[in-house]
């Protein structure tokens, strides 16, 4: 039956065209947050999800070799302004399929990523790697046609990569919020402009070695958004940087080993959302 919907509708799209991008539920990729929208090009900054669009803005690849298959993530790789902190993923034929986060091993403290999370970073000679994509993993080598990005946008589902095998290692995050009970994901505070946070697994007395370097952003009972976090001061026009006076402002329970990071600049997070219209998510 779901398969005969989404064939007439497919029809309808070559057919008659009536359908569009932006009408998709994810009609975008914004990274980003911050205050300042009118006066920063890096506030909620929408970003290329063709690969023809990537190279007009400035974007160069960067799979280092190489090809769609051949290494700890699916896709080919692009990056802008040699900042890592955004590396964008596109299937063969061109369109955007997934989302990285790279951080150089020499701007990390020792003990970071935790031995506890290191199978949520893949070791990218001198970069740590975090990956999450906007369709299913194993399809990317055989790459979207224009109908299926019309149809679903950005994306048909957020699968972050836990392992270092993409086509077998990942989480699917559950579209709708009243599905995420029955996990281990808790229920954070809600943001204005950043939606309901969910982070997983937190509890006061956890050590900080345990903390889930993702959360999942979501509003009107939909998944719309998620980020990273990282916990010490990285450098980026793409990063946030939380300082702990303002942990209440995103979390019901804040963890007590957060307070032992006492650099005054703050932890590191990105928020990144999948439609157009963060300034409305009003959880
Ligand atoms: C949840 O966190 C606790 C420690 O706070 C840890 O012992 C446990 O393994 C975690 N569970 C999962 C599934 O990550």
């Amino acid at each position: 039956m779901k398969t005969v919907v989404v064939l007439a509708l497919l029809s309808l799209v070559s057919v008659e065209g009536w359908l569009f991008n932006e009408d998709a539920e994810w009609n975008d990729l914004k990274v980003t947050w911050g205050l300042n929208q009118l006066f920063s090009s890096t506030v909620f900054d929408s970003l290329p999800r063709t690969e023809s669009d990537a190279l007009a803005e400035g974007w160069y690849d960067f799979s280092r070799g190489a090809k769609c298959e051949d290494s700890f993530y699916r896709g080919n790789r692009y990056i802008r302004d040699v900042d890592p902190a955004v590396m964008l993923l596109f299937d063969k034929n061109g369109y955007i399929a997934g989302i990285q986060m790279g951080v150089r091993k020499a701007d990390l403290p020792a003990h970071l990523p935790s031995d506890n999370m290191k199978h949520m970073w893949n070791d990218d000679i001198d970069m740590y790697v975090i990956t999450a994509y906007f369709v299913n993993p194993a399809t990317i080598c055989t790459g979207r046609s224009e109908a299926l990005f019309t149809l679903a946008g950005t994306g048909d589902g957020l699968h972050i990569q836990n392992g270092p095998n993409p086509e077998t290692d990942f989480e699917l995050i559950p579209r709708d919020e009243a599905d995420i009970g029955a996990t281990l994901w808790t229920q954070g505070e809600c943001f204005y402009t950043m939606g309901q946070h969910y982070w997983y697994n937190v509890t006061k007395d956890m050590s900080c070695d345990d903390f889930y370097p993702v959360f999942l952003l979501y509003n009107s009972g939909r998944l719309n958004g998620f980020g990273w976090n990282i916990n010490v001061y990285l450098d980026s026009p793409r990063y946030e940087h939380p300082t702990t006076d303002v942990l209440d402002m995103f979390f019901k329970v804040i963890p007590d080993c957060f307070y032992d990071n006492t650099d005054p600049r703050g932890a590191t997070t990105q928020h990144i959302y999948l439609d157009s219209a963060p300034s409305f998510n009003f959880c």
